[in-house]
């Protein structure tokens, strides 16, 4: 592969106008299609940022010689996608989550490594700058080891509109967002073994679950991850994730606005995080939109390096291990055992 790299952006949507304006910053890309089954998605899409417009993805494949795809459609048809780059011998970033069930993200991961192609999920919460930050106090040493993680996301932000799929699908709450929170928990605190969920549906307009708690086992630690779309607070802080993590010898804390707290035998160190700016972002989602470029540059430099992207496919089937874990447990009210799924 050589520089600039030529993409194509399939599905249009909500979410995929960041990864277009993210992409359109990176001097190292080339946007040579986009692809929606809407065809004015498509083509507002490349009248914006470039490429030829397609509304069928498999034309697109036949058609153009790309060197990776970003897939932005939401989750039904990520199989579909993958598949068809493998076929085409084109490497893939695919929107999380990945697939509703694990055969078919073990399916997609297969269909990658057997082509032998680089293949990244775009889990981007991990990219944030904050938590980038708390990272790198934990492996700092300062708060010793770590025993007990809270990773919360509660918000009453109006998210149906911009995202109306939410109100139909059954397996909600736990699917859009703590997805993200337990990529999180492994991220700061290892592999957990063993988890617990309590969910339930406050919002009578919706289907599936909007406030989901779930407690997480790991070796010699706990973390707790908790999630709602229905929680008041004295002003938004919506789409910020709080998170405390305790050690032996003191305690990180990602708190409202971006505060972080450093408690370690060296004192309280307090900090006003300043998330790093770009022309096309806007609050309250800048810190998000950031994170896109990370995921973005991340990717990049995995295709030009070898490396394995953080969030590989294979990487991600345990965050869907967990994810469908947290609903098997929901269902029969029961622990589940992390891995059972693999
Ligand atoms: N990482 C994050 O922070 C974050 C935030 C929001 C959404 N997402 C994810 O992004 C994905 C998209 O979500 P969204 O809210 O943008 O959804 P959306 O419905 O707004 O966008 C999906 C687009 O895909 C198109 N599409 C559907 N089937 C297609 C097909 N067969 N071929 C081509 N195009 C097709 C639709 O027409 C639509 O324009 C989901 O997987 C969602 O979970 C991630």
């Amino acid at each position: 592969m050589s520089r600039p790299y030529r993409f194509a952006l399939i599905g249009c949507g909500f979410f995929a106008q960041n990864h277009l304006q993210a992409w359109a910053e990176m001097s190292d890309v080339e946007l040579v299609a986009t692809c929606d089954i809407n065809p004015d998605s498509a083509a507002a899409a490349a009248e914006t940022f470039g490429g030829t417009p397609y509304t069928d993805a498999a034309e697109l494949f036949a058609n153009e010689e790309l060197d990776f795809v970003d897939i932005a459609t939401t989750p039904p048809t990520h199989r579909m996608m993958v598949e068809l780059a493998a076929q085409h011998q084109v490497a893939a970033i695919c929107q999380k989550p990945l697939a509703w069930d694990m055969n078919d993200a073990q399916a997609m991961v297969r269909a990658m490594a057997d082509a032998d192609l680089p293949f990244m999920v775009h889990e981007n919460f991990r990219f944030q700058y904050p938590m980038r930050k708390v990272k790198e106090v934990l492996d700092s040493g300062v708060i010793g080891r770590p025993f007990f993680g809270r990773i919360s996301f509660r918000t009453a932000h109006d998210v149906y509109s911009a995202q109306p799929w939410c109100m139909d699908a059954e397996r909600m709450i736990i699917a859009d967002v703590s997805v993200h929170q337990f990529d999180l928990t492994r991220f700061f605190l290892g592999e957990p073994d063993r988890l617990f969920t309590e969910a339930i549906r406050v919002n009578p307009q919706i289907k599936g679950e909007d406030v989901a708690t779930i407690v997480l086992g790991l070796p010699g630690a706990t973390c707790i991850v908790d999630t709602s779309y229905e929680s008041s607070s004295d002003h938004s802080t919506y789409p910020q994730t709080f998170v405390t993590i305790e050690g032996t010898d003191g305690t990180v804390t990602l708190g409202p606005d971006y505060h972080l707290q450093v408690v370690s035998p060296a004192g309280v160190h307090e900090e006003q995080l300043v998330i790093p700016e770009h022309s096309w972002a806007s609050e309250p989602w800048n810190c998000i939109q950031d994170s896109v470029v990370n995921v973005q540059h991340h990717w990049i430099h995995c295709l030009e390096s070898g490396q394995t992207p953080e969030t590989s496919g294979a990487d991600t089937l345990r965050v869907l291990d967990l994810t469908l874990g947290a609903y098997q447990s929901l269902d029969t009210g029961e622990p589940y055992r992390v891995g059972s799924m693999l």
